[in-house]
């Protein structure tokens, strides 16, 4: 077993699922905008690795000045603002968290649960030198920075081996040829509701979502960038003023202009492909970042 193997077999044990379930729904139960405002939507990126380097920069930046005697107060300040940064970061997580898949969500509860403990052992450090007690304030701290460590380890396994985060979209759209793809007729396209059609991909079939807009049609790659939900079952809607292809397994919802997100939990765009028509039928290809 790899050294993180351990980790994927943690993510198979179904018995921790009740003791999280009910931090799952409380998440959930948050208003659907801040949620987007903390899932990063509204970036177009996930906003939770965005916010996560304040904590992890100040925090190893402390244990670096802690080191010089001299340097003690500024690592002081640096620990403060990482205690303060830890929350938002925290809270953007969470929210991620509560929409992901069964693995994902039994690995994020131990990176949560670490990172809490963390979080516990700067406060304490700051308690401890505001108290005169530096010796102890390092201790602290320098625990933190050990079990703040082995969190983040878990939450790289998640985003890397196990795809939270990641767009499931761009990864679909590079199976594709990078050759102009026949749709088949225009009129056969139904007026307003996605269809799918399938894209040659090397040996493989790739699901495609093609929506017809009178003489208009979007093509998207069929699979959610969220977590893969099939996007041709999904339905048309105008969501917060644009017109949005919606995901029929969490909701998230994309401009029919440009597939970028405009409702969660999805923050990464749907990939768009190029399209036009040749003799009555409609033609797709990958956009050129993908060729
Ligand atoms: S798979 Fe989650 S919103 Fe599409």
């Amino acid at each position: 077993m790899s050294l993180m193997g351990f980790l994927d077999r943690y993510a198979d044990v179904s018995a921790i699922d009740t003791a999280i379930e009910p931090a799952r729904r409380a998440v959930q139960g948050l208003p659907s905008g801040l949620k987007d405002v903390l899932h990063g939507t509204w970036l177009g990126h996930p906003l939770h690795p965005v916010l996560v380097q304040v904590p992890v920069g100040t925090w190893v930046s402390a244990g670096l000045l802690d080191a010089v005697p001299r340097l003690r107060p500024a690592a002081t300040l640096l620990i403060g603002t990482g205690v303060a940064a830890a929350v938002p970061a925290a809270m953007s997580g969470a929210a991620d968290w509560s929409e992901q898949g069964a693995g994902v969500r039994r690995l994020g509860a131990v990176h949560a649960v670490l990172n809490t403990a963390a979080l516990g052992l700067y406060v304490g450090s700051l308690v401890a030198r505001s108290k005169g007690r530096g010796t102890l304030g390092r201790v602290l701290a320098y625990s933190g920075l050990g079990v703040a460590g082995g969190a983040a380890a878990i939450g790289g396994h998640m985003s890397y081996a196990q795809s939270s985060g990641a767009s499931h979209a761009a990864t679909a759209v590079r199976a594709l040829s990078s050759d102009w793809i026949d749709l088949g007729p225009l009129d056969d396209l139904p007026e307003g509701r996605p269809t799918m059609r399938t894209g040659k991909g090397g040996s493989m079939a790739v699901p495609l979502a093609v929506v017809r807009r009178g003489a208009r049609v979007d093509v998207f790659v069929g699979a959610c960038s969220h977590l893969s939900g099939p996007l041709d079952e999904g339905v048309v809607e105008t969501v917060r003023g644009s017109e949005c292809l919606v995901c029929p397994w969490h909701g998230s919802a994309f401009d029919l202009d440009n597939g970028e997100p405009r409702r969660g939990p999805a923050a990464n765009p749907q990939e768009k492909l190029e399209a036009r028509m040749e003799a009555g039928r409609v033609m797709a290809r990958v956009p050129s970042r993908h060729r």
